[in-house]
């Protein structure tokens, strides 16, 4: 049951910011209040700068008391046979969140959009495909871009033979990109900390939906609804960098006499609703019931590339963007 009102709010979330976007042509950054998307294929943020601002960002949200995640930096062996990429890492026990790989892409000479496929080597014949995409260059400067390799590193913190990537890009002399730089960051939690990752926000607990009996889910309370940027089809959205999804949360559910009211106006126009009913005054204009809505939101942390300046990531909090509790109001 709760899957499926997840689902379906959630669609409706996105259809809603899509088909609005679509007809007016508005950008959701706007529409939050924000200033403008910077230009996508603009954006050059050097691993220093990814570095310097991914730990800012992680220390701003443990104040806020969240289970963060280490970030590690693993360098290629230099002398290593090109076109092979290879960083060494001891395996350990670790869930990796995500892992990018930053490189300095060589100015193009004439092309400024290459296709380029990022390939997992896993033995002398066999490559396994972990991203493609197309990425935008400079015909006359290096220019920084990165690349999505949880799942490589994932298995070589495993223990999995680390034979490393290659970056394949057929438009490319000699069918590879040769990078000027390379660098492999990674966000890590530690198995043992792991069941320690929930919110870290004490009235989630009071209407969470999860924490009622399963026939008592129908009332108002909390539902989970997972948030990821990359899926809200904005290319603005590709310049935020974390978090990558987050739990938004929605108010769903009845709102019997007497339950949870948010005000103490609710509980004013849930009476008068009643007394109406019982006396079978109905009419068009009649008192509504009390309706299951948001009561309490907490803002969200975000790390995104400066829209003045697309060399530089900003942090950046954003009002209101998380439910933690719900009542009728
Ligand atoms: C420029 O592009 C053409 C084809 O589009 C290619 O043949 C040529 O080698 C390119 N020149 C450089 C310097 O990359
Ligand atoms: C991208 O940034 C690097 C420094 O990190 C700089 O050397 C390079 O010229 C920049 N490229 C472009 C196209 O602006
Ligand atoms: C209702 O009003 C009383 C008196 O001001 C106040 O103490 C109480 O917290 C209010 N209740 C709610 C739910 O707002």
């Amino acid at each position: 049951m709760g899957v499926n009102w997840a689902a379906a709010a959630a669609w409706t979330f996105f259809y809603l910011v899509q088909v609005r976007s679509a007809e007016r042509g508005l950008s959701l950054f706007r529409d939050l209040g924000l200033s403008a998307a910077p230009d996508v294929a603009k954006i050059n943020i050097s691993h220093d700068e990814y570095t310097k601002m991914m730990t800012l960002y992680l220390d701003t949200r443990q104040q806020h008391h969240f289970a963060i995640p280490d970030l590690l930096t693993f360098y290629p062996v230099k002398r290593d046979w090109w076109p092979r990429l290879k960083f060494p890492m001891r395996p350990q026990r670790v869930e990796v969140e995500g892992a990018q790989l930053h490189v300095l892409a060589p100015a193009t000479g004439n092309q400024t959009s290459l296709r380029v496929q990022v390939t997992q080597i896993l033995s002398a014949r066999r490559r396994r495909v972990i991203e493609e995409k197309l990425i935008h260059l400079s015909p006359t400067l290096p220019k920084w871009c990165e690349f999505e390799v949880t799942s490589a590193v994932q298995s070589w913190l495993n223990g999995e033979r680390n034979l490393g990537l290659e970056l394949v890009c057929p438009e490319c002399r000699n069918n590879y990109l040769k990078p000027l730089q390379a660098a492999v960051s990674a966000l890590v939690h530690p198995e043992h900390r792991r069941s320690k990752r929930a919110s870290p926000y004490q009235s989630l607990r009071r209407t969470d939906c999860r924490k009622l009996r399963k026939g008592a889910r129908r009332v108002c309370c909390r539902h989970d609804m997972e948030v990821t940027f990359s899926k809200l089809r904005f290319i603005e959205m590709g310049s935020i960098v974390q978090p990558k999804s987050y739990d938004a949360g929605f108010c769903q559910g009845q709102c019997p006499p007497n339950f949870n009211y948010a005000t103490n106006h609710s509980r004013i126009q849930s009476l008068l609703h009643q007394m109406e009913w019982k006396t079978g005054k109905r009419n068009r204009r009649a008192v509504p019931k009390a309706c299951c809505a948001p009561s309490k939101l907490e803002p969200l942390e975000i790390l995104r590339v400066n829209p003045s300046d697309t060399t530089k990531l900003i942090v950046e909090k954003w009002d209101n963007m998380q439910v933690v509790e719900c009542a009728c109001s």
